[in-house]
């Protein structure tokens, strides 16, 4: 009779500790708003944080992840921060539509204790990149992006190491087209400033035919790049787009005007997207410059996987571009 007690005592005990540990099994509520899902590089990034999330899970933890799209238009977007909010998620990872609403943004997110992880525009503070007062001030707020003045920086050196310096008439300078991202965004302005400044400070003289905002679109990309070519004509030797949807679009522009890159035009562009790598291989694209969103999206998620669980994190975590002309390509 004791010893059935001791058996019956040591199940229920065994019963007890199971629905403990399942008691224990957490499922974190994480909201995610993407500034526009049509952007390319954007779907990459967005789709790598859903993957690598579900590779964190465990028994244990789950993770619930809801992706909103902001559609470009920030009231949208701040609606949905409010609905994240409602919704009592445990983490938020913001892809600001625009980083002059962070400010309020922020303060919301931040009123209603929920942790936040900004990636991909960065608010610029009082003292320019990494500075911003909103991220430095509440250590339940980080950054995650890339420095694209680095970006931009690799974009002219690729031209400067070409043998004829990108002039290719040889008037001993390189008249260039610029085709802008959108011009509130950091990358855009960096990328177009650091381009040429890389092949000013090699003292290769520059001349500026056309600067045009094409919005990170590739039809845009095309259709501004299409105009110039017909404007311009020969003189165009490089032309300069801040991301690789609008190259992509401008490559289409370069082919349908008769035109060769590598002979008689430079094409740059940034993303390293699967399509332009692939031009760059074919010599139909002089490079890209890889924007790592596998090593963005995986910082921005261990960053919210570390918030989640307390823990410190820094305030902003910056990943490297890499160069992607045809020499790299070729040597993958
Ligand atoms: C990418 C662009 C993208 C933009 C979105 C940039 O870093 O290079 O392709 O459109 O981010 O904010």
């Amino acid at each position: 009779m004791k010893k059935t007690l001791a058996i019956l005592l040591a199940a229920l005990m065994l019963i007890g500790m199971f629905s403990f540990a399942s008691a224990e099994a957490k499922t974190y509520k994480v909201g995610v708003s993407i500034y526009q899902f049509t952007d390319n590089f954007m779907t990459l990034y967005r789709n790598e944080i859903e993957n690598y999330f579900k590779t964190l899970e465990t028994d244990d933890v789950k993770y619930e992840i809801t992706m909103a799209d902001g559609k470009n238009d920030m009231a949208e977007q701040t609606n949905q921060v409010r609905n994240f909010i409602t919704q009592g998620m445990d983490v938020i990872i913001l892809n600001l539509v625009q980083t002059s609403s962070a400010d309020a943004v922020i303060d919301e997110i931040v009123a209603a204790g929920i942790p936040l992880v900004l990636i991909n525009r960065e608010p610029l503070g009082d003292n320019g990149d990494y500075s911003y007062a909103g991220i430095l001030d509440n250590p339940q707020v980080c950054y995650v992006g890339a420095d694209a003045r680095q970006s931009g920086t690799f974009q002219g050196e690729m031209v400067a190491e070409l043998d004829n310096h990108g002039d290719i008439n040889g008037d001993g300078k390189v008249s260039y087209i610029m085709i802008e991202g959108d011009p509130e965004n950091i990358d855009a302005q960096y990328r177009t400033e650091f381009s040429v400044k890389a092949l000013t400070d090699a003292g290769i003289e520059v001349e500026c035919l056309d600067d045009q905002v094409g919005n990170w679109d590739q039809t845009k990309g095309q259709e501004l790049c299409a105009n110039a070519l017909t404007s311009y004509g020969d003189a165009v030797e490089v032309v300069f787009c801040n991301n690789d949807a609008m190259a992509l679009g401008a490559a289409t522009a370069i082919t349908t005007a008769g035109r060769k890159v590598g002979e008689d035009i430079y094409l740059l562009g940034v993303d390293a997207l699967e399509e332009a790598v692939q031009l760059v291989k074919d010599g139909e694209m002089t490079g890209t410059v890889l924007n790592d969103h596998i090593g963005q999206s995986h910082a921005a998620v261990d960053a919210a996987v570390k918030l989640l669980n307390g823990e410190e994190v820094e305030n902003y975590y910056i990943i490297d571009y890499v160069k992607v002309n045809k020499a790299y390509v070729d040597a993958q």
